[in-house]
């Protein structure tokens, strides 16, 4: 196929585990975990969650790299390219959707986070909780200043892509990695020596078992899976179709989501102590705001407050930037694939089509009021995009790619081109199991039971 000749690749190995887990890595971690595990009741959220890692997402995770690097295209084209004259390209088309509309609403949630560098370096949120929390509610109702920030996570995407894909995905990357697991540890580290902290971590830790089949935990935890490890809308694909045919897929996949996992379970290290520390707290009360109201309690807590702060908010603006990059990545390689446009043109103009989409989330907070509701629907316009995307779009997705991989392309040839060049696949009979029976029937009985239960 020609566009493989002008295709980017990774400049290594690392490259691409630092590029695929910077996808990987971003607010879903930091932001979205804790806030899911504040609003699904706690520790047993953790289990469903780390449930839905090992034995749904992780094969998933394997079979999107398996097709995107043996199409070598983007997810339509890849879809198309194995199964000809089918409409299993639908599914890539799915993804793009997806791609557009997680980045609509995430760009507005990087922008706040972009908004508490300043903040929290200028010492600008200080007091008691309420004080904390009501700076937030203020803060978002400014819908002007939403949208302002929401163009500059967008812009400084766009110019990321414009660069292509190793020079500016890798680089960038390379140095966040290593720089926030280094901040979160010692963030972490803080937060369980605090007064209070112990509940905290009781509440994370210790499940309610009671509460394992409640419909709304299993989709929020399949829903946040998805999300958090970039699967089930192309954008792993779509990495691993710039991955050489000598890498072993099996090591980068697990390297993936155990970086990914890792983050997550850390970032609930530091949000539930130091949250529990503070007088009154309640989890599940916080909502998208959890984050912003304990965080800068805990900076305050430490010596050099101010700065940890603006470290901490630089760093996760970064990392948000490098999951951006693949949510916008989705989208545009396929503009260039499927309709040979130039990189700068499908920049310019899917960008442009997403802060569109972007403005009424941004605006949510302003109009109807931060945790306010759309009429009639129950919930502002961020949350609802959230829920669209996150917990029916994405595991939809998976569940597609799933069928596709285990029962339409099969198993023996994902396997062949996993092996190809001697590459090893421990445990691949698991892996055929997984992929051809628990994913697609445990996803599916998720989101039925969720509907039903609605
Ligand atoms: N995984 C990213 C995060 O956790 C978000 C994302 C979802 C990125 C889907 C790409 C595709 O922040």
């Amino acid at each position: 196929m020609a566009s493989s000749v002008t295709r980017g690749t990774w400049g290594s190995r690392t490259g691409f585990i630092l590029a695929a887990a910077g996808s990987a890595v971003g607010l879903g971690n930091i932001w979205g975990f804790p806030t899911q595990v504040g609003q699904g009741g706690g520790a047993v959220f953790v289990l469903v969650y780390l449930l839905c890692v090992l034995l749904i997402c992780l094969p998933i995770m394997v079979a999107e790299l398996v097709i995107g690097r043996h199409a070598q295209l983007a997810p339509v084209g890849s879809f198309d390219a194995i199964r000809p004259n089918t409409r299993w390209w639908l599914v890539g088309v799915l993804g793009v959707l997806a791609g557009a509309g997680i980045l609509s609403f995430y760009s507005v949630i990087a922008g706040w986070a972009v908004a508490y560098i300043w903040f929290t370096a200028t010492g600008a949120v200080t007091g008691d909780a309420a004080a904390v929390g009501g700076f937030f509610t203020t803060f978002t109702a400014n819908g002007p200043l939403s949208i302002g920030l929401t163009l500059v996570v967008l812009g400084t995407t766009a110019a990321v892509l414009l660069g292509g894909v190793q020079s500016g995905i890798e680089r960038v990357t390379k140095l966040m990695m290593p720089a926030l697991i280094v901040l979160l540890l010692v963030l972490a580290l803080r937060a369980i020596t605090l007064p209070g902290a112990a509940e905290g971590l009781a509440y994370y830790l210790k499940p309610d078992f009671s509460r394992l089949f409640d419909p709304t935990i299993l989709n929020a935890a399949l829903g946040q899976a998805f999300f958090s490890l970039s699967l089930g809308m192309g954008a792993m694909l779509t990495y691993g179709s710039y991955l050489g045919k000598h890498e072993s897929i099996v090591s980068a996949a697990c390297w993936v989501v155990a970086l990914d996992t890792a983050m997550a379970l850390l970032a609930g290290f530091i949000i539930f102590p130091s949250g529990f520390s503070i007088e009154g707290f309640d989890p599940s009360a916080g909502g998208p705001g959890l984050i912003f109201a304990v965080l800068p309690r805990l900076f305050s807590s430490l010596p050099g407050g101010q700065l940890f702060g603006a470290a901490f908010f630089i760093l996760l603006t970064m990392a948000a930037l490098t999951s951006t990059i693949s949510l916008l990545e989705v989208p545009v390689a396929h503009f260039i694939d499927v309709h040979s446009w130039a990189r700068r043109k499908a920049v310019l103009l899917v960008t442009t089509v997403v802060f569109l989409i972007a403005i009424p989330s941004a605006l949510a907070n302003g109009s109807v009021g931060f945790l306010g509701n759309l009429p009639g629907l129950g919930t502002d316009f961020l949350t609802l995009m959230g829920i669209i995307w996150n917990n029916f779009a994405l595991p939809i997705g998976g569940l597609l790619t799933a069928v596709f991989v285990g029962w339409v392309w099969r198993v023996d040839r994902a396997i062949e081109e996993v092996e190809l060049h001697g590459a090893p696949f421990p445990g691949r009979a698991l892996w055929s199991f997984l992929i051809r029976w628990v994913c697609p029937v445990a996803i599916a009985v998720i989101i039925v039971y969720t509907i039903a239960s609605m």
